[in-house]
């Protein structure tokens, strides 16, 4: 009998225009429709990922005595074959046969006849796809901890050559309190610890088995399950089949960590711009990081970290839009699913990019101290620390507060840092709070200059050198 397409079914007429399914269709799908639901052209990066679950489950179907010997070889053969193909780039990618699972088992059996239509049995493309994700994202999750790690390193590098140089710490952006650049680093590296927790714990989830779920409820040939997902070293199965074929929470979770690890990216990017424009002056970014002006010829702009801030929109979108993708799809797969790809592994890309940039970039930060330091006598950064000192004396917290806020008032006055006035000014101007004035000595000085206010910081997770140090050492024992 000839179908309506003019394509026996099963004949080896034209195979481009034989779908897998025409034998229950009596009229073929426009152009426009074909290139809207076809996913090849972009899930084609998983063929790896589809073909080594194929042979694990081909294995498996022999093993259990579904197939023969004999078809499993002929699998074997015909994978092989296409895996060459496809790394030489002479694979032929086609848009009539909608997917990278298609494609390939239409290759399959144009090499290898019948074994190559028995692979499909006992599965479906629900429960294919499911796995294939599954298997891509893994190893983009893999790839993006072994970045994190080299993150931290170049970080932890930086953040030691510059354990004590001083920097002013803001809140608000306004000048706050000393800190050294080190530990502004080592914000850092503890974000990205972080970062590297959230995606080892997404992959535990990621690393479960959907194989066998096969369209939705599971399948009627006496597969082995556990030993397809020890195949594939998954650590278990999905123990449900309708939601094995169906949730995406795997890969929304993904996107979540990247948007988070973006999102500190981006946060340091953001610094990096801040203290590379003159304003700041306390950095300098490597030129292969900038780039100039058409117009403006005295330009050098930090491009990079820009475009790291703005992907990082973009990163928060894929998870919006996986999000939105699953939320009003009823149990099982729907095809909004193949939706999922695109976002994903953008996703991913741009995470392992910007990774890979920012361990780049991170050594080629040239820091200025002066700059920092000369900040640093602007802001009134040790207040703080007048304040504390007469509280040490005896003074209630609140009083010391009134008292060295008379203080920086006079000093703002006289254009001069704290450090700079004469005891006795100091004494006089905050002679009325609660006898203030009286518990100031020379041993005040000490701990209005930068250092005494940064080495009296001197607990874990303060800023004291010391601590920095510390923190470093603690840091790279990890990593190890
Ligand atoms: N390309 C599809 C996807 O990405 C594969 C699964 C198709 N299944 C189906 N029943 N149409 O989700």
């Amino acid at each position: 009998m000839t179908h309506p397409n003019g394509i026996a079914p099963g004949s080896s007429g034209d195979e481009q225009t034989t779908k897998a399914w025409s034998g229950r269709f009596s009229e073929p799908v426009s152009d426009l429709v074909k290139r809207y639901t076809a996913s090849v052209f972009f899930d084609n990066r998983m063929a790896a990922q589809d073909i080594r679950g194929s042979l694990a489950h081909a294995k498996m179907l022999a093993r259990q005595g579904i197939i023969g010997a004999q078809d499993l070889a002929d699998i074997e053969r015909g994978m092989a074959q296409i895996r060459d193909e496809i790394a030489n780039g002479s694979f032929n990618w086609n848009l009539d046969d909608e997917d990278v699972h298609l494609n390939i088992e239409k290759r399959l059996t144009a090499l290898v006849g019948d074994a190559g239509k028995r692979l499909h049995t006992g599965r479906s493309r629900n429960d294919q796809v499911a796995t294939d994700i599954r298997l891509w994202l893994r190893d983009a999750i893999d790839q993006a901890v072994v970045l994190l790690a080299d993150f931290q390193r170049a970080l932890l590098d930086t953040a030691e050559q510059h354990a004590a140089t001083p920097l002013p710490g803001h809140t608000h952006l306004q000048v706050a309190q000393p800190v050294t650049f080190g530990h502004h680093l080592m914000a850092y590296v503890e974000m990205a610890r972080r970062d590297a927790e959230r995606l080892a714990d997404c992959r535990r989830r990621v690393n479960r088995l959907p194989l066998g779920a096969a369209a939705l409820a599971g399948t009627s040939y006496p597969i082995d399950r556990e030993f397809v997902a020890k195949e594939l070293g998954f650590d278990e199965v999905c123990e449900n089949s309708l939601d094995a074929v169906s949730d995406r929470d795997f890969a929304i979770e993904f996107c979540a960590a990247a948007a988070l690890t973006m999102t500190h990216l981006s946060r340091l990017s953001e610094e990096l711009i801040l203290w590379m424009s003159p304003r700041f002056g306390f950095i300098d970014l490597a030129d292969r990081f900038c780039t100039g002006s058409s117009i403006m010829p005295q330009k050098k702009n930090p491009d990079v970290p820009e475009l790291v801030r703005g992907k990082t929109g973009r990163v928060n979108g894929h998870l919006v839009a996986l999000l939105t993708l699953m939320k009003g799809q009823p149990l099982a797969y729907n095809k909004d699913n193949q939706e999922d790809k695109e976002p994903l592994f953008d996703a991913a890309d741009t995470l392992i990019d910007t990774l890979r940039i920012y361990t780049d970039m991170i050594p080629g930060i040239r820091v200025k101290a002066d700059a920092m330091r000369a900040a640093l006598s602007l802001g009134f950064a040790t207040a703080t620390d007048l304040a504390d000192y007469l509280v040490k004396k005896g003074l209630p917290f609140r009083d010391a507060h009134e008292a060295v806020a008379l203080a920086v008032r006079e000093a703002e006055k006289r254009g001069v840092d704290l450090p700079q006035m004469a005891l006795a000014d100091l004494r006089t101007c905050m002679a009325h709070v609660n006898g203030a004035g009286e518990r100031l000595g020379d041993d005040v000085f000490a701990v209005l200059t930068v250092e005494g206010s940064l080495d009296s910081r001197n607990h874990i997770g303060g800023t004291a050198p010391a601590q920095v140090r510390a923190a470093i050492a603690r840091a790279r024992k990890r990593l190890a």
